[in-house]
């Protein structure tokens, strides 16, 4: 087998406003919102870290301070919970390696396309990662492994540029990227084009992009040339179509679940059904769930 260029850099894009969620994001970043007992953010890096990713590059902007200060060490409160004789593994997920933290800013909201371009010198000459944290993907409950590491272990095997993709049904499809899809193989689709927000009556499949991408470098100067797209904002979907056919590009349909947190009802059902599987709550929530719906 070839060896590849390991994935050791991940940009999670997270300058967004959040406004679908105000007012509880006004003060508070929206990655910073708690599925449970763990911010969205939380979910996004323990699936980097499961993929054997390194350096976590986030692309940040006013206000956001909140998700960089999760990952650092809170001095008083550990002293104050090492005193108390309370437990410190809860913390253990926060803890970031020295140096393995860096942070860009994208000083002008001009989409994800831009998002990514603003990470361009700390991303250098290698393949990298991305996670949009909204997407939140959790493994299969038997063992399953997480949906980066499924992807890294693709790319492995086919090199180039993946995307991973869910089925969506047909209508929904004008909220997302689109793929074009060629040939399939298992949980491998080939992607012969891509296309960001399409109308019904023009998306090419109901095959969707799912938030999760491994990129050649190159994608940095396809962007920094990238013209405005859907919405009026540059597309990272525009700067992939355009660079088809220059380098492979498969699909990756995750074998695993996935909760659309951009959204509130998506965001409600990602609580349930992560609160049910808890053993330390799952029984009582149930319960709880039972007696609401027999109201
Ligand atoms: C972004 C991407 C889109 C992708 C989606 C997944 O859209 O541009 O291709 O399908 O995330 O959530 P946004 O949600 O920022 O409009």
């Amino acid at each position: 087998m070839t060896t590849r260029k390991p994935i050791r850099k991940a940009v999670f894009p997270v300058a967004g406003l959040g406004t679908r969620f105000l007012p509880a994001t006004k003060a508070i970043p929206k990655e910073m919102l708690p599925v449970i007992d763990r911010p969205l953010i939380q979910y996004a890096v323990d699936e980097a870290r499961e993929a054997g990713i390194e350096q976590l590059i986030f692309v940040t902007g006013r206000g956001k301070t909140a998700i960089v200060e999760h990952f650092d060490i809170a001095y008083e409160l550990e002293a104050t919970m090492n005193e108390r004789g309370k437990d410190m593994g809860v913390l253990d997920p926060t803890r970031a390696t020295p140096g393995d933290i860096i942070t860009v800013r994208q000083q002008v909201p001009l989409g994800l396309g831009h998002a990514i371009w603003c990470a361009r010198a700390i991303v250098g000459e290698e393949p990298f990662a991305i996670f949009l944290p909204d997407e939140l993907m959790i493994a299969r409950k038997d063992g399953g492994t997480g949906c980066m590491r499924q992807m890294v272990d693709a790319y492995q095997r086919l090199g180039g540029n993946l995307v991973s993709v869910l089925e969506v049904p047909h209508d929904e499809v004008s909220s997302y990227g689109v793929i074009d899809p060629g040939a399939g193989d298992g949980a491998i689709t080939e992607i012969r084009g891509l296309v960001e927000k399409p109308r019904l009556d023009e998306a090419p499949s109901n095959k969707i992009i799912s938030g999760r991408y491994i990129l050649q470098p190159e994608v940095m100067r396809v962007l920094e040339a990238q013209e405005q797209g859907a919405g009026g904002e540059i597309q990272l979907t525009d700067a992939m179509a355009r660079m088809i056919g220059t380098q492979p590009f498969h699909a990756v349909t995750f074998d695993g679940r996935r909760f659309d947190c951009g959204s509130k009802t998506g965001f409600v059902e990602a609580t349930l059904a992560l609160a049910l599987e808890r053993e330390d709550m799952g029984a009582e929530v149930r319960r709880i769930a039972q007696r609401l719906l027999a109201q």
